[in-house]
């Protein structure tokens, strides 16, 4: 469903007003000879931060070229007809450019040295979310119990994941921030002596307040389509162990004219934390060795989880909660699967 036409554009509205107070700041670019070619009445070119494609293909939201390089970025290609640029940072680095790359030392190319790697997203004080567009973070796996011994990333806002690392790709998180509080987020990578080759590439969006594109507080992933793959961090991993330390909701929008859902297990066996750990969904497990029994959780090795029914009627929202507090199990081998990883299909009515 698109509800662009619907969402209040106050953000990119404020920033409009901000450039007509303030003149020389935020995205107004005094027109220069290239633009009197085709604009010879306006003296000034404004343009939407609207998306943009970089040289080197990425996506990023145009920025007139002087104001990235006043908000911290570094350029990334060039967008709006050559008058916007995209912007990244590396380690040390900080931005406030509404998308932002932050990246490896040396990306795509792998590196492994001890380093303690801080990268920071500034925001105004009408900004509720950061979106992570993970394109791949690759950091040393987590151990049996889920813990990021090795390499360990943390936010200094939000509390949905006490630490990350292990391998994710193509996938996305929110984190809820308050602004009130700090009007930024430090992104830490702690990385350890081992020799692992690691790389990350994400792409940093700040949602408004106010924006009907906001996840509700407290979803780690939200989708607003009608498929999807839901994925928790290290799913992508050599031995996809669920870390440690997670409290988060996965949440799906109902879609317009669909009334199904259909879930499917990327693995053979469903994926259900070890016991101690939730993971609630909202449709049934039973045990498919004993069909009698419901299951939660996991401590035998010999329970094979199937989910009942597959498909369901799309009442409302769903919301799969993901709570892991437990460190002293071993999360490694529990069934075949040993993380949330799941695509989701909305039906027709
Ligand atoms: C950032 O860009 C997104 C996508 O274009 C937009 O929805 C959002 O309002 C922007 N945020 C700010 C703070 O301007």
């Amino acid at each position: 469903m698109k509800n662009d036409k619907a969402q209040p554009k106050v953000c990119i509205g404020a920033l409009v007003v901000a450039a007509l107070v303030a003149g020389a700041h935020a995205d107004t670019v005094t027109a220069v000879n290239q633009a009197e070619r085709f604009l010879s009445l306006f003296s000034v070119v404004r343009f939407k931060n609207t998306a943009c494609t970089g040289s080197s293909g990425d996506s990023g939201t145009c920025y007139a070229k002087h104001s990235c390089l006043l908000n911290g970025g570094s350029l990334e290609g060039t967008c709006a007809g050559g008058f916007g640029s995209c912007s990244k940072i590396g380690c040390g680095g900080t931005s406030r450019n509404n998308c932002t790359y932050i990246q490896s030392p040396g990306y795509p190319n792998t590196f492994s040295t001890a380093m303690t790697c801080t990268q920071t997203i500034m925001f105004n004080s009408d900004v509720c979310q950061l979106r992570l567009d993970v394109t791949e973070v690759d950091l040393a796996p987590p151990d049996n119990r889920g813990m990021c011994l090795e390499d360990v990333l943390t936010f200094s806002q939000d509390t949905k994941w006490s630490q990350v690392c292990g391998t994710t790709l193509n996938t996305h998180y929110y984190l809820d921030v308050d602004p009130d509080a700090s009007t930024k987020v430090d992104f830490t990578f702690n990385i350890g002596a081992g020799s692992y080759p690691r790389k990350w590439k994400i792409k940093v969006s700040q949602i408004c307040c106010d924006q009907l594109s906001m996840a509700p507080m407290g979803c780690g992933q939200y989708f607003t389509s009608t498929t999807g793959t839901i994925k928790a961090w290290n799913a992508d991993g050599s031995n996809r162990v669920y870390l440690h330390g997670q409290n988060y909701a996965t949440c799906l929008r109902k879609e317009l004219d669909r009334c199904t859902i259909t879930y499917t297990e990327t693995m053979d066996d469903w994926f259900l934390p070890r016991c101690g750990d939730t993971l609630e969904f909202p449709f049934s497990f039973l045990d498919a060795l004993n069909p009698a029994v419901g299951v939660t959780c996991i401590d035998n090795a010999g329970i094979r989880p199937v989910l009942q029914p597959a498909t369901a009627t799309l009442q409302g929202p769903q919301q799969i909660y993901f709570v892991t507090g437990d460190g002293g199990n071993d999360h490694f081998g529990v069934g075949q699967n040993s993380n949330l990883d799941l695509e989701f299909s909305q039906g027709a009515c």
